[in-house]
């Protein structure tokens, strides 16, 4: 029996091996009902609204309702997986795993940075698993890798849950919207062709006198329509307080795990789709806090995206705000290539900041093409350490 067969979803205490510190900032995120959401609660579909148009972060309970807590399972398999491959998988072999070099990307392969002598990723590794290939109505021929396809049912379920859940959401959302049904529910299909995936990270334990280091991944706010997030250790921040285009480093809170709860976020797609009425969450993973950092951490998070056609436009409702005339003549790009361009913005952006400060260009084994004709992107040029960047396409300005 492997060992991932051996760590039961019942038994999950190893994950938290250290409690979250108490000295540090906890960001106050509201906690909402998956079953209240399904029983058609009006007062906390009203609340979600209410989030989702503030911070566009939350805590969403899977523990009290049956779909709920076989996502939470579902979620705790992935982490077991994670857990039985990364560590033991050599390096080459979890790079042959590559990215898709089309326009669809971060959807599939693998991922790292720096890599220490012993083979080990210096900050943090991902993979991700693409849905539409497992879930698609025409069969695409895509197979997992070796180190991989022996876990493929709980990838499929973990995504299978997460979808369902998603749209859950999304019909919350677009009946407060004032939208027809299935204005979001029918872009966000299970079956449709989309960038969704599941993604497992490890960040390795390092010393606790090692520094933090915020730019490994820096600020930013998701490519997509709805991330789900399950995490046992800290590591999220999000922040309170946002300026134009920068962020006070004494401004960001940690996201406090909290055990039976997703931390869901809405991404960019969402504030494009309402004309900014609701809102893509910044923030940004650093190691764990306090003691907890000194432990692998794992994650797992599923992402819906909207279906790769849709035009990336404001829907029109009594409740949206109507778009300038700027916004209004400016290019409508499909949701592949939106996701593609504002991708590939952030990964240049951090391969640039990171070659700047190391002094030379760090070869991070990127796989993007150009984007087709003209980004519509505008990233920030030269963020000094510490600060945000901030990613708007043209249209959102
Ligand atoms: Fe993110």
């Amino acid at each position: 029996m492997s060992s991932f067969q051996d760590k039961s979803f019942s038994n999950m205490e190893d994950l938290y091996p250290v409690p979250f510190p108490d000295d540090v900032p906890i960001a106050k995120l509201e906690t909402i009902s998956l079953n209240k959401l399904l029983s058609n609660n009006e007062v906390e579909a009203q609340r979600l609204f209410n989030v989702c148009k503030g911070s566009g972060f939350f805590y969403l309970d899977m523990m009290d309702h049956e779909i709920g807590r076989k996502m939470w399972e579902d979620a705790c398999y992935a982490c077991r997986s994670g857990q039985a491959v990364l560590p033991i998988t050599p390096m080459t072999t979890k790079k042959a795993y590559k990215a898709r070099t089309g326009v669809k990307v971060l959807d599939r392969g693998y991922q790292t940075g720096a890599v220490n002598d012993d083979g080990q990723p210096r900050d943090s590794e991902m993979f991700m698993v693409p849905q539409t290939e497992f879930f698609s109505n025409e069969p695409l021929g895509f197979e997992l890798p070796p180190w991989l396809a022996p876990h493929e049912e709980r990838f499929k379920n973990a995504m299978s849950s997460g979808n369902i859940v998603a749209n859950v959401i999304l019909s919350i959302l677009e009946g407060k919207l004032e939208l027809p049904p299935g204005a979001l529910t029918n872009i966000h299909k299970l079956t449709d062709s989309s960038g969704d995936f599941i993604r497992v990270l490890r960040y390795p334990g390092t010393d606790l006198g090692a520094e933090i280091d915020p730019l490994r991944f820096p600020p930013h706010r998701d490519a997509v329509s709805i991330a789900i997030l399950f995490t046992w250790l800290g590591g999220l921040q999000i922040t309170d307080e946002e300026a134009a285009f920068a962020v006070p480093e004494s401004s960001w809170r940690w996201v406090k795990p909290v055990p039976g709860t997703a931390v869901v976020n809405l991404g960019d797609a969402m504030e494009v789709f309402t004309n900014k009425l609701l809102k893509s969450g910044l923030h940004r993973v650093i190691k764990a806090p306090g003691l907890q950092r000194a432990h692998d951490k794992y994650s797992v998070l599923i992402v819906a995206r909207p279906e790769d056609s849709t035009p990336m436009r404001s829907f029109s409702s009594p409740v949206i705000p109507e778009g300038t005339e700027e916004q209004k003549s400016a290019p409508i790009y499909s949701s592949i290539e939106w996701g593609h361009n504002k991708i590939k913005a952030l990964q240049d952006f951090i391969d640039k900041l990171q070659s700047a400060r190391a002094g030379k260009t760090e070869n991070l084994e990127r796989s993007w093409t150009a984007p087709k004709s003209g980004s519509g992107i505008d990233v920030l040029e030269g963020c000094p350490v510490g600060l945000v960047t901030h990613y708007r396409t043209k249209a959102e300005h």
